[in-house]
């Protein structure tokens, strides 16, 4: 079986870290590498957890690069646009798993991308599951990028649904400049899982007993983390169902092992980048009321049942 090779950009807090463990342990997938970008934490934090998270499931083997240590234009963030640390609330800065004492990698994450898709013999699918500074900056350093890469998944944006204000998503809203210019990219297939998807793809405690049962290092690790997220919604930002949480990131990976996870509909997206009240949100056409040709195939459902089920499968392998 070909393997799907991918590229993480993770800004690596508690749901990235679950789709760092499924891109790295699912046959299916052959996890080239992350690259990190200032989000959920400051870069230096995400850059630390993902190296802890590969070493925790035996996979030092898949290199980490470093990139934007604040957004592409905007100078206000984290602080003070980020009112509420949402993020660090649910994510915090350092994971509950061992340090190491392995490095990042030399190169940087834009120049890693761009020298990579320039001289890939292979198709490489990109999924970024965190704010798209590295994106944009890569995608402006080389006008030709954007041909280059073959598929592009994107967990961001919301339609009815906003979490870090009640317009916008947080990776879209971290970086709303940076989020435009990629939709704007003309990516041959772009596919966007906003929070209308991932919030029905929802992991409960019961989901994590299963997990922590698998009696392997991923499994412990995705209940420790998805646990500590449901605690969090539980307590500021409640689901539809207490006692549960979306995996965001993880739903984006999922759906490259599965892709019946999502259901999608094709629609022209774009970003708001002004207005207090909107800025970072991903005006979705739904009803082709703009005139936009739509770029983007757009995540609108998913189903939890076979998420939890590919959770499942690939945390109970033993590492290799
Ligand atoms: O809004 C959810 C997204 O914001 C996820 O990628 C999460 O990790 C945070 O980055
Ligand atoms: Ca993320």
């Amino acid at each position: 079986m070909t393997r799907k090779k991918l590229i993480l950009d993770v800004d690596t807090g508690t749901d990235d870290a679950v789709a760092i463990m499924l891109a790295a342990l699912h046959p299916a997938l052959d996890l080239v590498a992350c690259t990190t970008v200032n989000g959920n934490a400051p870069v230096e934090y995400c850059t630390d957890n993902t190296l802890r998270v590969l070493d925790h499931i035996a996979r030092s083997d898949i290199p980490v690069y470093e990139g934007a240590a604040r957004p592409f234009v905007r100078a206000d963030f984290p602080v003070p646009r980020a009112q509420n640390d949402l993020a660090g609330k649910i994510h915090g800065k350092t994971l509950p798993v061992p340090p190491t004492a392995r490095r990042k990698a030399d190169a940087g994450a834009v120049e890693f991308l761009i020298e990579t898709y320039r001289n890939a013999t292979e198709e490489i699918t990109l999924v970024p599951v965190a704010p798209l500074t590295n994106i944009a900056a890569a995608l402006t350093l080389d006008p030709k990028l954007a041909e280059r890469i073959p598929e592009v998944v994107i967990m961001g944006g919301g339609h009815e649904i906003g979490n870090v204000t009640p317009a916008a998503e947080f990776n879209i809203w971290a970086d709303p400049e940076a989020a435009g210019i990629v939709l704007a990219a003309g990516f041959r297939k772009l596919t966007l899982v906003p929070l209308d998807a991932t919030h029905r793809a929802l992991v409960s405690y019961a989901d994590c007993q299963r997990l922590r049962a698998l009696g392997t290092p991923a499994g412990a690790a995705a209940a420790e983390f998805i646990g500590h997220r449901i605690e969090v919604h539980d307590e500021i930002q409640k689901m539809a169902v207490a006692g549960t949480t979306p995996v965001h990131d993880a739903v984006c990976v999922g759906s490259l092992i599965d892709p019946a996870i999502i259901t999608t509909r094709r629609h022209h997206v774009a970003v708001e980048t002004s207005g207090a009240l909107t800025v970072g949100r991903t005006v979705i056409d739904t009803h082709f009321r703009g005139g936009g040709a739509p770029q983007a195939d757009v995540a609108f459902d998913a189903d939890a049942s076979r998420f939890l089920k590919i959770l499942l499968e690939t945390f109970a392998r033993k590492p290799a």
